[in-house]
């Protein structure tokens, strides 16, 4: 599988030192602009039970667990699980890591008040992913998603046509657009979507700091003022709320 075969090559890079596994937590929060608001969304975690939801490479796990929430954290892929386990360990931090499959989940029903998952649901059947996730959280939990997405047809041009870097994907992934919500929208009363970089996704071809900036600054005064443009954005934040009664 696609996803093993990464996590295999990534971890022959650990073992000839061409990676780090130790990181300080704005590496993992600043490298997108989503996710430092993203993971704000999930609240204070101290104290709490918190599940990173194909956890890849695990690093949100160990960003919660330093937060002070106890730790689960699950890929499908065995490579990646294992990758998590020792970045944890690199860490100084205890994180249970398993391998499962996100739309059947070995957890028992109301176990976190917290999920966290980046680049996930857009390779899951919605209405199973969002049931187990209805099942495993808590009352007055959350779940919070970073997911590519697929609103804007100019961008969607460049996904299939243009060469740019960083655009390995598994042949069947597709960035989710609106109506792809609607099994989760059918199972969490509470669906909150927000989007990320409008002309700020101009980084994925010049990554100029200063230009970079001034497009994100450009982003937050335009989608305040026309929210519409959410759906033009190369990025969505999805929060799901499952109520507290
Ligand atoms: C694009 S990667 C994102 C990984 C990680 N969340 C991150 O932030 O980098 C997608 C991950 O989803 C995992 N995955 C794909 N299908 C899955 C499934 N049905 N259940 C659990 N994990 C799955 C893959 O193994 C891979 O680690």
């Amino acid at each position: 599988m696609f996803h093993d075969q990464q996590a295999a090559e990534r971890a022959e890079s650990f073992r000839t030192g061409r990676a780090d596994l130790a990181f300080a937590d704005d590496a993992f929060l600043d490298h997108e602009t989503w996710v430092r608001p993203a993971f704000t969304m999930l609240g204070n975690l101290r104290g709490k039970h918190a599940l990173d939801y194909g956890c890849g490479h695990g690093m949100a796990a160990v960003v919660m667990a330093r937060a002070g929430a106890t730790v689960t954290a699950f890929d499908l892929s065995p490579g990646y699980v294992a990758e998590a386990q020792e970045r944890a360990r690199a860490n100084g931090v205890r994180i249970e890591c398993t391998a499962a499959d996100g739309e059947k989940l070995p957890f028992a029903d109301a176990s976190f008040d917290a999920v966290w998952g980046n680049a996930i649901l857009h390779h899951l059947d919605l209405t199973r992913a969002g049931r187990e996730l209805l099942r495993v959280l808590k009352p007055g939990g959350v779940a919070v998603f970073c997911e590519p997405w697929g609103g804007n047809p100019l961008l969607a041009f460049a996904r299939r046509r243009l060469p740019y870097p960083g655009k390995d994907r598994t042949p069947d992934e597709k960035p989710l657009i609106r109506r792809d919500l609607a099994p989760l929208r059918a199972i969490f009363p509470e669906v909150e979507v927000r989007g990320f970089q409008l002309i700020g996704m101009i980084r994925r071809v010049w990554r100029n700091r200063l230009a970079c900036s001034v497009c994100d600054w450009l982003d937050t005064a335009l989608l305040r003022i026309v929210p519409g443009l959410q759906n033009w954005c190369r990025y969505a934040v999805i929060a799901l709320r499952k109520p507290a009664t």
